[in-house]
């Protein structure tokens, strides 16, 4: 039986789809602040980058991650759990600074002048630029080779049989995500 789909490799991909898209959201923003007339548009980009951070870094990929890969790979080391425990609070982090950016998003889409939003937003994409950054070199250069590692065959199958089932709810939630479930990988185990 051939892995058609491999969940490591669809995390992996994910993973510069987020920072293309966190590099995308702060250009338009720096761009959006330069301008001499700001209109509604630069809020509702902030809000729009906020819902992928909640929809689909925190609710599809970090999801995986939480529910399926991560509590394997402690089983299968213990000694590593400190270093996923890490990951994990990052997470956390990610949560807080979507809370953040929503928040903000939002004061300035009521008041488009409103400087401590835009202070706010500013510091808190800076903030999310560089913990996905260095989130994402840990867990592909240091967990996910390290699950490729120890995960048997059937361990494996049954991660990426897990993952294409929380892709499926999400699908049936919010549709098809152009900017992040097609990365090119294909949805089936064959
Ligand atoms: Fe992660
Ligand atoms: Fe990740």
């Amino acid at each position: 039986m051939e892995l058609a789909y491999d969940p490591i490799r669809k995390l992996m991909d994910e993973h510069q789809v987020f920072l293309s898209r966190v590099e995308s959201a702060r250009q338009l923003w720096r761009q959006g602040l330069r301008s001499p007339r700001r209109s509604a548009e630069l809020a509702r980009n902030v809000l729009s980058f906020a819902d992928f951070l909640g929809r689909d870094v925190d609710g599809l990929h970090e999801a995986k991650e939480e529910r399926v890969l991560f509590p394997l790979l402690v089983h299968h080391l213990p000694e590593h759990e400190g270093e996923v425990s890490a990951v994990l609070t990052e997470h956390e982090v990610v949560r807080e600074l979507h809370l953040t950016l929503e928040k903000s998003g939002e004061a300035l889409l009521h008041d488009i002048g409103d400087e401590k939003a835009c202070g706010k937003i500013s510091r808190t994409l800076n903030a999310i630029e560089a913990l996905l950054s260095e989130h994402i070199v840990k867990e592909d250069f240091v967990l996910f080779p390290l699950a490729q590692e120890l995960l048997s065959r059937r361990e494996m199958m049954e991660v990426a049989q897990a993952c294409l089932e929380i892709e499926q709810s999400y699908r049936e939630r919010y549709g098809q995500n152009p900017h992040l479930l097609s990365t090119g990988v294909p949805l089936s185990v064959a």
